[in-house]
């Protein structure tokens, strides 16, 4: 899809209320809102938000041109995330870089954001959970869902990416993502929000947090091979290759993990517990599996992919509520997409998940259904259709520890407890500010204990 002569400068843009455009709807419920926009005018549109115009891609064909040459070459992530890198004074960071640099920065970092970091440590996820569920989801409580998973997904990333559980710093961490990516990154919010003491004084503890990390590394002596972390992976390069990972880069490095996985995650599992509530049999099929799994004795990487149900209702929940709705660029160079002209310096958003709200590949596409992803309808597998990690050069590095995350701590949840949605006819209400996900006021009272911890 490179320039001809015949592409469209004309981008349609959709209706939005005069001065701030779609910005209620693209806050209230962004996926919704890009849907809309393709249904009306095909896969390239505009959006107007305030004083800014996205131009947005979309449709089934995007997932494959991102991840092609051309699409590569046409997009870059710099000016994206470079708020955020100046904020901390770093140089660069995996997310706002492309091209070689990206692929050396990235390859630092895969062991350590992947699946294999978690091996052999099922049972450590375990007791985390256990852990925190003995503290924080005690019978008769009424839970708020999403700071109760945060703490949770907190510990987990804690203790087994980096070696630390820093839960005397979620708020902070949370406090941080937030501001950070309104302001600098979807702008959402104007810069001037950043001279909030709220902000400083959290920006100032994520800080210490990372400077601390840097100090207990250096402390310690070298991890055994099979206990290095993410933590000695990038401070190895440090050492080895400074033009890559600098000195300055080193607090956003290390801190990663939980700018990228505690929104995400939390949001996600959070999500999941309010659609597998609210569907009984669902609740009915994933406590039988999950049951069958403690029965079996220690969790191992094989059982956990021998959960159809649990695994269903992952997916459906990242298809039915994505958090990441579309990957922000900025395009590279002057290119054409289906048909219009797309100019270099645009913001371009790529609106990956909205074929998950289409018939033509989810059938019934707002009903919750479990059995999308089992042999004979794989309604997920046709190109195109499904981006919940996203697509391209910078799709999840840590969706396989995701996965496990996600589908451990809902099956020990549901195993272990007796939950209620709190009041019983609640109807979720979400918010996209700036990660989608229930709002806070979401809460579900523990009925029971189904199984005391062993
Ligand atoms: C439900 C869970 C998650 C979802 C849906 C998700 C989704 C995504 C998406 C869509 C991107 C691409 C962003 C872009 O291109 O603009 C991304 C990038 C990334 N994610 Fe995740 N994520 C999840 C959890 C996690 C976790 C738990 C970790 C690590 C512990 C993680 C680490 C990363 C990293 C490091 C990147 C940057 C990759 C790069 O720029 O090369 N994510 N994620």
């Amino acid at each position: 899809m490179s320039t001809s002569a015949v592409a469209d400068d004309r981008i349609p843009v959709v209706r939005g209320l005069p001065v701030v455009g779609s910005v209620a709807a693209l806050a209230r419920d962004p996926a919704a809102c890009f849907v809309r926009g393709y249904l009306e005018h095909g896969p390239v549109f505009r959006v107007r938000v305030l004083n800014q115009t996205l131009t947005v891609l979309a449709g089934p064909e995007l997932a494959r041109w991102m991840g092609s040459r051309e699409g590569q070459a046409c997009l870059r992530s710099r000016e994206v995330w470079q708020g955020l890198v100046d904020e901390y004074g770093a140089t660069r960071t995996l997310t706002g870089v492309d091209g070689p640099e990206h692929r050396r920065l990235r390859e630092v970092m895969r062991r350590g954001y992947s699946r294999d970091a978690l091996r052999g440590r099922l049972d450590d996820l375990v007791a985390i959970t256990d852990d925190c569920l003995d503290r924080d989801w005690r019978p008769g409580a009424a839970v708020p869902v999403v700071t109760a998973i945060q703490y949770l997904v907190t510990s987990q990333l804690g203790t087994l990416l980096t070696g630390r559980a820093p839960l005397e710093y979620v708020t902070d961490i949370r406090t941080t993502i937030l501001y950070i990516l309104n302001a600098l990154v979807t702008k959402q919010r104007p810069e001037f929000v950043l001279r909030h003491p709220r902000y400083r004084r959290a920006k100032a503890r994520v800080q210490e947090l990372g400077e601390q990390m840097i100090r207990d590394h250096r402390a310690r002596p070298a991890a055994s091979a099979d206990r290095r972390t993410l933590v000695d992976d990038i401070m190895d390069a440090r050492d080895r290759d400074p033009a890559l990972v600098a000195e300055n880069d080193l607090v956003l490095a290390l801190t990663g993990p939980y700018v990228a996985g505690l929104d995400t995650v939390a949001n996600t599992l959070a999500s999941l517990v309010y659609a597998v509530l609210k569907h009984p049999e669902v609740l009915h099929r994933v406590r039988a599996e999950a049951d069958a799994l403690f029965a079996r004795g220690p969790v191992t990487e094989e059982s956990l992919a021998d959960l159809p149900s649990i695994t269903g209702a992952v997916l459906e929940t990242m298809r039915l509520y994505p958090i990441a709705v579309a990957q922000p660029r900025v395009a590279d160079r002057d290119f054409e997409y289906a048909g219009y002209r797309i100019r270099e310096g645009e913001p371009v958003y790529c609106a990956i998940t909205v074929p998950h709200f289409l018939p033509e590949f989810f059938p019934d596409p707002h009903v919750f259904d479990i059995d999308r992803y089992g042999p004979g309808r794989r309604e997920h597998a046709t190109p195109g259709a499904y981006a919940p990690f996203g697509k391209g050069p910078h799709t999840c590095l840590g969706k396989g520890i995701a996965d496990v995350q996600m589908t451990l701590t809902a099956a020990r949840l549901f195993h272990r407890l007796d939950l209620a949605l709190d009041p019983p006819g609640y109807v979720l209400r979400r918010r996209a500010a700036p990660t989608p996900g229930p709002t806070d006021g979401f809460r579900v009272r523990v009925t029971g204990t189904r199984r005391p911890r062993p």
